[in-house]
């Protein structure tokens, strides 16, 4: 895996925006993958400035992203679709029926599942994809013990990650704690990964990642087992790699 140590969150929005730009640039019709939560919430800002400066043309390209909570509708305030509307898919070009998000609140969530993995076959599987990582080490929703060979599917969230991420309910229990996210053998079936990581609180999840042997106990560990990854991440995620 290369790693790529920056000096803070600014540094590192940047440079993976300017990742994500060149990519499109080069391939038009690039199929990306992406990611909610905080940490790519700057990346998506400067690309938004990159785009707009550069004149980046989405329009033949298509998105996927990681997961999306069970129960929530695609208008809910707090559903991945609405983040990534407010986030990104309002402020670029890129035509809405070729962003991705799984559906949270349908009746047959197997069946969505099914779905969700063979529309990323269709599409020719994901040139990039950004991850985030979780304080324990998940990536997507592929908590600890999701195993390597696994694919979109309904999953449990953990109590810490359902904790990590009341902040943005009124309530921890008004958190879902189902969700449907790519597994972690969709996750490597892309061509290119860019990891993003920052703040001390995800500096063991880093150093457990990058220097302990691949293990289902890490999902993001598994990552070592791809050809093509950058993890990007600031000094204070850095902080305890050796
Ligand atoms: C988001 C996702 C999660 C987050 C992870 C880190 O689509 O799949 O794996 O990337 O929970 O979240 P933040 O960035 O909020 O620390």
């Amino acid at each position: 895996m290369k790693l790529v140590i920056v000096k803070d969150y600014a540094e590192l929005s940047r440079k993976a925006a300017e990742m994500l730009v060149s990519e499109v640039k080069a391939n038009p019709k690039t199929v990306l993958g992406l990611a909610t939560g905080g940490t790519p919430v700057g990346m998506y800002r400067e690309l938004i400035k990159l785009s707009q400066a550069e004149s980046i043309d989405f329009s033949q390209a298509s998105s996927f992203n990681l997961d999306e909570y069970v129960g929530l509708s695609s208008t809910h305030p707090q559903s991945y679709r609405s983040y990534m509307e407010e986030n990104l898919f309002n402020h670029i070009n890129i035509p809405a029926e070729k962003t991705h998000v799984p559906v949270g609140n349908t009746t047959d969530p197997l069946a969505e599942c099914a779905r969700y993995e063979e529309a990323i076959r269709l599409a020719g599987g994901i040139d990039i994809q950004v991850l985030g990582i979780g304080n324990n080490g998940h990536i997507g929703f592929n908590e600890p013990g999701s195993p390597t060979d696994s694919v979109t599917r309904v999953v449990q969230l953990t109590d810490s990650t359902i904790e990590a991420n009341a902040r943005y309910f009124d309530s921890v229990d008004q958190v879902p704690t189902q969700a449907v996210s790519m597994g972690i053998k969709t996750i490597l079936g892309a061509k290119k990964v860019v990891l993003l990581a920052s703040g001390e609180a995800k500096a063991e999840a880093v150093r457990l990642m990058l220097e302990e042997e691949p293990t289902a106990d890490v999902p993001a560990s598994l990552l070592q087992l791809h050809p093509d990854v950058t993890v990007i991440v600031d000094q204070e995620a850095a902080s305890k790699l050796t």
